[in-house]
């Protein structure tokens, strides 16, 4: 990533729902020294439990739910770039971008997918490992291509799947490893 002349990186983070990255990541970022700036929190839900996590920390929301996708993703972008933002972190948001919004940013997108990449893009992820007896699982931090779950991969931790697991008790154990796994990626990323 280009280097800001020792600017922070103003980062937006997209969420739709619970936000336990976005709170992770806020705990991480808001060490004195750090390289990042959280200046925006989106929310495509205007419920969404995670925006309690950017009140508490006085970050700016913004929610993005218009029903027609086009006019949403013209307001979400002006919006983006009117804030200056330089990274977009998506942590739980359940839109998919537009090859055309990732075309106009120009600027990287990140995501947090809860699978070992290239192995279960798309959603219920958790359901396909526990049908499948799979031994592995983990979660993959990863650029955001115009193809869905197929950017390059920054970082991927994997863990040990019990017998006794079931969906829920493995998405607890994913969502645990995530929270220090998205800000080690972002850092990674930014060096
Ligand atoms: C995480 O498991 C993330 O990998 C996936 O959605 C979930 C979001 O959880 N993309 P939360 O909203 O951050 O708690």
């Amino acid at each position: 990533m280009e280097k800001l002349n020792g600017k922070k990186i103003n980062t937006a983070i997209f969420i739709s729902g619970r936000g336990s990255n976005l709170n992770s990541l806020i705990n991480h970022f808001k060490k004195k020294n750090s390289k990042l700036l959280i200046k925006l929190v989106v929310s495509s839900n205007p419920k969404a439990r995670g925006l309690i996590y950017a009140k508490k920390s006085k970050i700016k929301t913004y929610i993005s739910n218009t029903k027609e996708k086009k006019y949403s993703e013209k307001m979400l972008l002006n919006k983006i770039i009117n804030q200056k933002i330089d990274l977009v972190c998506l942590a739980g948001f359940m839109k998919i971008l537009s090859k055309k919004f990732i075309r106009k940013f120009k600027k990287p997108i990140l995501n947090i997918h809860p699978s070992l990449l290239p192995k279960y893009k798309g959603l219920n992820t958790h359901k396909k490992v526990i049908e499948n007896k799979d031994k592995f699982s983990g979660s993959t931090v990863h650029r955001v291509s115009s193809k869905l779950d197929s950017g390059k991969i920054i970082l991927q931790k994997k863990i040990k799947v019990s017998k006794n697991d079931n969906e829920k008790s493995l998405e607890k154990k994913i969502l645990k490893i995530e929270h220090k796994l998205y800000p080690k990626a972002i850092e990674k990323f930014l060096s």
